[in-house]
């Protein structure tokens, strides 16, 4: 096999093992992780004529040379490209045919998975015989298209199916989630597992043995009956109709329609997937959810990853103090956590406990990070860590006399970060000796969900520092968001507005319930009313009250009377708007549906807020304004964040509306004079 010429490709490398097997490698050039670009596919193609010249081969094997994984998917940069769905559609078709040359091959084939295997990385090792993964990798297999607007487009609609059976398939397919090595074996979807640096030689004894292909169990391959489809595609059709509006979201409906249609099966299940993800390509939320990926990996490289922090100290204890040192230790940082008695420490520790049993599921990974995270009333370990998070009660003296303490007991490069949501940093500052080292670390509740993190530098906060926190929350695996020192820093102000515009219509008589069902109908996770009953009615207050000169305008009423009677919201047994049951509310099922009136109201308000924020300097720009409001509130991710909806809408109609808005409902619509200047950047 030595004699064969190998051709000369720059991405994938071909080598023969003793046994004449081929190993293809992919090593994309200039990239610290593989994708399927154009032209790695380009060389794909030359990769298969050369291996289709030797029907006497063995078998091959797929692998990759990167660390980061096997295969992260398309080049999703190239999306961008596509000018019309035909175009898109050709693409695909492209990207099958490829895959299908590498099932046709008359030898066996291996995908070798170390980690990431994602989209169509996870096709073209499903266009293998086999697939063998390395173990110890965290949740890195899968095909999570739907969360880009699309679905597989490279076969994997079809194949997914062939495997798995259609549940699993369409399960894979319609989450968009991931599985571990071991969960991925026992779904079905490798054949095996082998240990770090083991992989190449379980590769070549699947090889030699040569085990028959997987199936599903019959019963599940009944389910694929053209008589069953239509029964349980409706099923299908109605859970995913609970999550996502197909006006919003149209990808997972098209998938179930193929699955229906062609059972996963034949020729023209192929060319109809090809078409399909051609349409949704080309759509609006397609690009928009794109836009969202983008701004994701903005945020995660915003700073190069510096010296990693390795012991973090928390300083109360409380909700925020308990599940932000408690995240830390989900992260493998050791941590402190600090309170005035060890009685407030204790429940911290019993929370933490249920966070690691659910989210580290490795063998001995939850004791390893119980062993992490330590009570520490005494607070020691000031002293060694590098990080110092103060999230004490809400009150100026109290913080300032504790960091007055904790500056001289830390080392001289310990950042030193607050949590406060209300208190300006240069108030907690001005009493520092060495201000240059402190910022805000604005984490939310509940802090394992949410996955943006506020990081607010004052005048006086060192670069270095301020880049530190910055690494430092994308190394806890949270999303960093530079904000300036102002009321509310960007989400709570950018909240507000939409909290208190519900309140302004439930006041003029709309039910509550129509309230929040009119967010929802615009794509919000959750109304803003069941929002205000979950943040705490006293804490809407509180927040609103601080942020009353910005926007010009008192808290309403309806809060006061809420707060005044007790109703806090969710944590009272009074509930708030709300009454609740089992942690849900209870809702009338009989309210009038909400009106597009209504909708804008409530939107507009939010999105002109956003306009007024990016040229008060709150974020650098729109985009990271999208991406701030899209992370932190959940802000309907097919629109691509508040400031590309109006764009998009058009800024002219925008203001418009709000003009109509401002007459017949007050001052508060009146369209912020930044829209101009967005508008032209446009
Ligand atoms: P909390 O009342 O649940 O916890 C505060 C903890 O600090 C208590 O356990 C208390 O014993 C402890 N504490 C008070 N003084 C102390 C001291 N001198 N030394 C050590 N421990 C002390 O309060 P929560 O809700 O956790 O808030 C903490 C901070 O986080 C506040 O600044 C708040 O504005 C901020 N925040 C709160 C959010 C929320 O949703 N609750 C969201 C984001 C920020």
């Amino acid at each position: 096999m030595a004699a064969i010429p190998v051709p000369a490709l720059t991405h994938w490398k071909l080598s023969y093992g003793s046994t004449g097997h081929c190993w293809a490698t992919l090593d994309k050039a200039d990239s610290s992780s593989n994708t399927l670009s154009r032209e790695v596919m380009d060389e794909l193609d030359l990769l298969l004529s050369h291996l289709e010249r030797f029907p006497e081969l063995p078998g091959v094997i797929f692998r990759s040379a990167k660390a980061s994984g096997f295969i992260l998917g398309a080049d999703v940069g190239e999306f961008e490209l596509l000018a019309d769905a035909a175009t898109a559609a050709g693409l695909a078709a492209r990207g099958q045919a490829l895959l299908q040359r590498i099932e046709n091959l008359p030898c066996p084939t291996v995908a070798l998975l170390n980690g990431y295997t994602l989209g169509g990385g996870l096709e073209l090792a499903l266009a293998c015989r086999y697939r063998i993964a390395i173990e110890g990798y965290d949740r890195c297999i899968g095909l999570p298209e739907v969360q880009l607007g699309i679905h597989p487009g490279f076969g994997g609609t079809v194949r997914s199916v062939a495997l798995l059976g259609v549940p699993r398939a369409l399960d894979l397919m319609l989450t968009g989630r991931s599985l571990s090595p071991v969960e991925a074996r026992n779904f079905g979807l490798v054949d095996g597992l082998a240990a770090a640096g083991e992989g190449e030689a379980a590769a070549l004894r699947m090889l030699a043995r040569k085990p028959a292909r997987r199936r599903p169990v019959w019963y599940l391959r009944l389910l694929n009956n053209q008589r069953l489809r239509p029964l349980f595609a409706r099923q299908l059709h109605r859970a995913t109709r609970r999550k996502a509006s197909p006006a919003h979201y149209p990808a997972p409906y098209a998938l179930i329609d193929l699955w229906e249609r062609y059972g996963g099966m034949g020729i023209e299940a192929y060319r109809a997937e090809a078409d399909s993800i051609g349409r949704l390509l080309v759509s609006k939320t397609s690009k928009n959810l794109v836009r969202v990926f983008r701004l994701r990996e903005r945020l995660r490289n915003l700073t190069p990853r510096g010296k990693a922090v390795r012991h973090v100290h928390v300083i109360g204890a409380g909700v925020m103090g308990g599940d932000i040192a408690s995240w830390c230790a989900v992260s493998g940082l050791h941590v402190t956590v600090q309170d005035r008695e060890e009685r407030f420490v204790t429940p911290a520790l019993e929370r933490a406990r249920i966070l690691f049993s659910k989210r580290l599921k490795a063998p001995g990974a939850a004791a390893a990070a119980r062993r992490r995270l330590v009570g520490d009333v005494a607070g020691t370990g000031v002293a060694k860590a590098d990080v110092v998070i103060e999230a004490i009660v809400e009150n100026l003296d109290a913080k300032t006399q504790l960091f007055t303490a904790v500056e001289r007991g830390a080392g001289a490069d310990t950042i030193l970060a607050t949590n406060t949501s209300s208190i300006r940093i240069e108030e907690i500052a001005d009493g520092l000796r060495q201000p240059r080292r402190l910022v805000g670390i604005h984490f939310f509740n509940p802090v394992a969900s949410m996955p943006l993190v506020e990081v607010i530098r004052t005048k006086s906060t060192d670069s270095g520092a301020f880049e530190r926190s910055l690494a430092f929350v994308t190394q806890i695996g949270k999303l960093p968001l530079p904000c300036a020192s102002a009321p509310g820093f960007l989400v709570n102000r950018i909240l507000m507005p939409y909290m208190l515009e519900a309140l302004a219509a439930f006041e003029d008589g709309y039910r509550i319930e129509t309230i929040d069902a009119a967010a929802l109908e615009f794509g919000m996770p959750m109304g803003p009313i069941e929002l205000g009953d979950k943040v705490g009615l006293d804490i809407a207050l509180h927040v609103s009250e601080i942020l009353a000169d910005t926007y010009g305008a008192e808290p309403p009423e309806a809060l006061h009377e809420m707060v005044d009677k007790g109703r806090l919201g969710q944590k009272s047994p009074s509930g708030g708007f709300y009454q609740y049951r089992d942690g849900k509310p209870l809702r009338r099922k009989d309210y009038p549906p909400p009106d597009s009136e209504l909708i804008d109201r409530l939107i507009l308000r939010l999105v002109n807020e956003a306009a007024k924020c990016v040229s008060d300097g709150i974020v650098e720009d729109a985009d990271l304004l999208d991406a701030g409001v899209i992370f932190g509130t959940g802000f309907a991710p097919h629109t691509g964040g508040p400031i590309n909806y109006a764009r998009q809408c058009g800024i002219e109609q925008i203001t418009e509306r709000l003009l109509a808005l401002k007459e017949k409902h007050g001052d508060r619509f009146l369209p912020s004079p930044a829209w101009s200047k967005i508008g032209s950047a446009a």
